[in-house]
């Protein structure tokens, strides 16, 4: 453990493998930075990658009496950091776990932890330690729905996981001011920004928003350098990137067409974005490749998917990009889906299940009217044969789509 302030410590691991992480290798490697604060009561924010697990629950077990561990603190689920959990909640059997009402529910199940021992935390909730206080902030879909930051108040460090990190394993330098060159990391903090958060970046200026309001001096996140130093300029980059996709928002179509019908749509649809002013991109899911593709919705600020119905399912390769979803950064991100059918149209109800499935933000007829009031859209948009009958609807959907994607 390091002292990186007045009673906390870094108990991270460095990982200086070539890490497969998401569908990427981290040539750089990484890190998974956990933190301990000791006060009078103790709290640890965040813990390390699953395969580290038993080691780190061993080493924290070796500085301290894990019996004394009054709060883990998770601020993201994924198991880059929430990996040792399962087996420290068994030794730590005092210790409140602090997150998100989003977060309780996957945590329960991906570690078999009783829901009596969280504690669920929503944005300006605080916990004393006793001369220091731990404050929350959620931060939803940076970069999934659970995620929040944690601020430590009287320190003025913010402890936002992974926003703010850079994928680098470093075993020398674990801050920016230890580096000959603060500068240096500044080209792997960008690419780890348009990796991971751009694809998310219309969550980013509320964050910001939530950030700006804080007196901080360190940032200390739970992957590669904390930046210790000219935090401003770091929160710049995040600030100056969203701004800049803000302007320039990207809508994206994907369709199949066997009769030319969902084809229609799709123009019918694209037209109308274009009267919004977004940038619009339309693609025939048979003549392109998935990766294109892959990458093409990774980085849309949202995306209608069309296909027609063929023996009540999916016809082409659409279907395999969506079994691709989950493994995308798309949580959270406006979607719909719409076709023409002739008979049932089944096929647009489980694209609807797809996209569901992968957490983005998709779509439907019953939210529209809740959050709305309009109860003449429909989403999924199915319209029988072609849609040049159904301009008004499609006119409509179009709008309500527009609104959803517009930052
Ligand atoms: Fe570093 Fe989203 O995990």
């Amino acid at each position: 453990m390091r002292e990186i302030a007045d009673k906390v410590y870094w108990a991270g691991k460095v990982d200086d493998r070539k890490v497969p992480f998401h569908r990427l290798i981290l040539e750089k490697g990484t890190s998974y930075n956990a933190y301990l604060i000791k006060d009078e009561k103790t709290a640890l924010i965040d813990t390390v990658d699953m395969l580290y697990g038993k080691e780190f629950v061993d080493s924290l077990g070796s500085e301290m009496d894990l019996l004394a561990l009054d709060y883990i603190i998770v601020n993201h689920t994924e198991p880059d950091h929430s990996g040792a959990l399962g087996a420290l909640a068994r030794k730590a059997k005092n210790a409140r776990i602090v997150c998100t009402a989003y977060a309780v529910y996957e945590l329960m199940e991906m570690y078999k932890i009783d829901k009596e021992r969280f504690l669920v935390v929503r944005t300006g909730d605080e916990i004393s330690l006793g001369e220091k206080t731990l404050v929350f902030h959620e931060t939803p879909f940076l970069h999934t729905e659970e995620t929040m930051v944690t601020y430590l108040k009287e320190e003025k460090i913010l402890f936002p996981c992974d926003i703010f990190s850079t994928h680098v394993a470093d075993n020398d330098a674990l801050s920016v001011s230890e580096l000959e060159d603060a500068d240096s990391i500044l080209e792997d903090f960008k690419v780890y920004y348009k990796l991971i958060m751009d694809p998310h970046r219309r969550y980013v200026l509320p964050m910001i928003d939530v950030v700006k309001k804080l007196d901080i001096e360190m940032i200390a996140p739970s992957h590669g350098y904390i930046l210790d130093q000219n935090v401003e300029k770091y929160i710049g980059i995040y600030e100056e990137n969203a701004l800049e996709s803000k302007e320039n928002v990207k809508a994206l179509i994907l369709f199949n067409t066997m009769s030319g019908n969902t084809k229609k749509m799709a123009r019918m649809l694209e037209n109308e974005l274009l009267e919004h002013g977004f940038e619009v991109e339309s693609t025939n899911t048979e003549k392109a490749e998935l990766e294109e593709v892959l990458t093409k919705i990774q980085y849309a600020d949202g995306v209608l998917f069309g296909t027609s119905t063929k023996y009540a399912d999916i016809p082409g390769n659409l279907e395999a990009i969506l079994k691709e979803l989950k493994e995308l950064e798309v949580e959270g991100k406006p979607a719909a889906a719409f076709g023409s059918y002739g008979w049932s149209g089944e096929a647009v109800e489980v694209v609807q299940d797809y996209l569901t499935g992968a957490g983005m933000k998709a779509l439907r007829s019953s939210d529209v009217i809740k959050s709305t009031g309009m109860s003449n859209v429909e989403f999924p948009l199915r319209v029988r044969f072609n849609p040049e009958n159904s301009t008004k609807e499609i006119k409509l959907a179009a709008s309500v789509f527009a609104d959803a994607i517009r930052f």
